[in-house]
């Protein structure tokens, strides 16, 4: 066989085109167009050797099992395209069209503005004589695109209490055929639901919604629909804009209000939307104390702190949407607390029971430190010291009210007046007697670096910047220490490590 009549075969198989006595009519297997297109459909007799004559040419439309005439071409009286086709089927051939057709050899239809209604399989009849009747069948599909939209339920979203799922968007592709897919983008945690609408005529309605539990979450969050109809790509993106009720968070209160600090305040910072229209305050148990300033959201205490200013202060603040309400415990102290727990990162409980931990341990440790320097006091009386140990700055910051014995509480450095937003600022305070430190490290451990850095014991010349941080609020931790050797020491004391030889 050769390369020639194997071409030959492939092609007459490729174009549908079975061969019989020598004539054949060639069709193409399958058409298809969108809705409104223009489409050709081919019809081409191939006579046969001796050649035979062509006595008519019918195009039908196969529907349901049943014919319909679509259009014909005859020899000797022209052509006919029949009433509902005859706006929109016309022959492609000029020569075809005319009265008395000359030639019959290519009688392809042009089928413009294309209906669904359309779909069907057509056949091309050739009335030969005498061979008789060849026939052939094309079948055409008609696609119709979609239109899609998509659309947020409504332009604000109310989370509500108790939450309910709701469907916040929803994405449509309407009139497709074939039916649309569509996919949902987001990070949110919802679900989207999905139903499909066939209508009459074919096509298809995919509808989609994404629902999810409204909150304040999801406030501001993109959401994206992704439509795919055949190669087209489909894309939109909504922002939700959720209204939620105030969450409500009171700030001011470090938990050392002691007394005659100046400048206290609490602020009611609510996150909201709309924004918070009304803040109230109140104390629980009691009326606000009079010298105080209520600004926008803000309490300013003026004049020292007292015991009155201690309570349970609650802010209600309002929004379209609701009320909800903050609280704070205020405890008013006679003395600063360790400052070292002021750190705001440290959770309440840890830092009560850290505190306690501390102060026990710190007391401990001062007084194995007072008995430690006496002993060494004593001894270095007796004969001179010859020094060589690395003097070290001790600081104590939370011993001075619980060692025994002690003096009476200095005078507040300027720079304790602790400002309730500069974490700097209070990084000197974190200060502690060495036992408290080494406790407390252990249960922050990885909790904070400020924690583990030594604040409590430098060495003298290390840092200056140490120095000048603890430097303020050394308190005399022995007060047996005598005048001279404190200015012999510039304030120092030797280092744990010495107290215990
Ligand atoms: C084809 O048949 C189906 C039911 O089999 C019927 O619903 C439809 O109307 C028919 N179409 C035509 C054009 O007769
Ligand atoms: C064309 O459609 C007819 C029925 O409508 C079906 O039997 C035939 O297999 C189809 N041919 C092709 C090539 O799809
Ligand atoms: C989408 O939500 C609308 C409005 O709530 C509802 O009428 C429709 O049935 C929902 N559709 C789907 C597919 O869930
Ligand atoms: C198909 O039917 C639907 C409603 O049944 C209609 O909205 C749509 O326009 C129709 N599509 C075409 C292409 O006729
Ligand atoms: C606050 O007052 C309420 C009722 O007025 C009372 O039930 C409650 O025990 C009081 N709480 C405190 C801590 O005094
Ligand atoms: C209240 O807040 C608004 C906006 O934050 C500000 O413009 C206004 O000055 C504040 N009023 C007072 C009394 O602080
Ligand atoms: C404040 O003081 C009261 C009573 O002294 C105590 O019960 C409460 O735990 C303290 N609260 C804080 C946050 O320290």
């Amino acid at each position: 066989m050769t390369m020639l009549a194997t071409f030959w075969i492939v092609l007459l198989v490729a174009l549908n085109a079975p061969a019989g006595n020598g004539q054949s009519v060639q069709t193409d297997p399958i058409k298809s167009g969108f809705v409104g297109d223009t489409v050709e459909l081919r019809c081409v007799f191939i006579n046969g050797k001796p050649p035979v004559k062509i006595s008519q040419v019918t195009w039908q439309k196969l529907i349901n099992g049943t014919k319909q005439n679509v259009a014909t071409a005859n020899p000797d009286l022209g052509v006919s395209v029949l009433p509902p086709f005859k706006d929109r089927v016309s022959f492609k051939h000029p020569a075809v069209r005319q009265r008395s057709p000359s030639t019959l050899e290519d009688t392809t239809i042009v089928f413009s503005n294309l209906r669904l209604s359309d779909e069907a399989a057509y056949i091309c009849e050739y009335t030969t004589f005498p061979a008789g009747n060849r026939e052939n069948m094309v079948n055409l599909t008609v696609f119709a695109r979609p239109v899609t939209q998509m659309t947020l339920t409504s332009s604000t979203i109310v989370a509500r209490t108790p939450q309910r799922k709701i469907p916040v968007a929803s994405c449509m592709s309407a009139n497709g055929k074939p039916p649309s897919v569509i996919k949902w983008d987001t990070t949110l945690n919802g679900e989207p639901t999905f139903q499909e609408t066939r209508n009459p005529n074919g096509t298809v309605t995919v509808h989609s919604n994404y629902t999810l539990l409204p909150s304040r979450e999801t406030h501001r969050q993109k959401l994206t629909c992704i439509v795919t109809y055949h190669t087209d790509r489909f894309i939109d993106s909504v922002i939700l804009n959720v209204q939620y009720e105030p969450e409500v968070k009171i700030e001011g209160f470090d938990g050392n209000w002691f007394l005659n600090r100046e400048d206290v305040k609490l602020t009611c910072n609510a996150d909201a939307n709309p924004a918070v229209t009304v803040y109230q305050w109140k104390l629980l148990n009691g009326s606000l104390p009079n010298n105080i300033e209520i600004k926008n959201n803000t309490l300013f205490f003026k004049g020292p702190v007292t015991y009155e200013f201690g309570g349970t202060y609650v802010c209600d603040a309002t929004n379209s949407i609701g009320t909800r309400s903050g609280l704070v415990e205020v405890n008013v102290t006679e003395f600063p607390n360790s400052p070292r727990f002021d750190d705001p990162d440290i959770p309440k409980a840890v830092h009560s029971s850290g505190a306690a931990i501390g102060g026990a341990v710190g007391g401990v440790v001062l007084l194995v430190a007072a008995i430690a320097l006496l002993v060494f006091f004593l001894r270095r009386r007796q004969r001179t010291f010859k020094g060589d140990y690395s003097t070290k700055k001790h600081v104590f910051g939370n011993g001075y009210s619980k060692a025994g014995g002690m003096p009476a509480h200095p005078p507040m450095p300027k720079n304790l007046q602790y400002p309730d937003d500069s974490d700097d600022e209070k990084k000197p305070t974190q200060i502690s007697g060495p036992g408290g430190f080494e406790s407390a490290d252990q249960d922050f451990d990885g909790n904070s670096e400020d924690l583990k850095r030594p604040y409590f014991t430098v060495d003298e010349g290390e840092s200056r910047d140490y120095d000048e941080r603890t430097l303020p609020f050394q308190y005399d931790p022995e007060p047996e220490i005598t005048d001279d050797m404190v200015s012999q020491n510039d304030g120092s004391v030797i280092s744990k490590k010495e107290w215990y030889v």
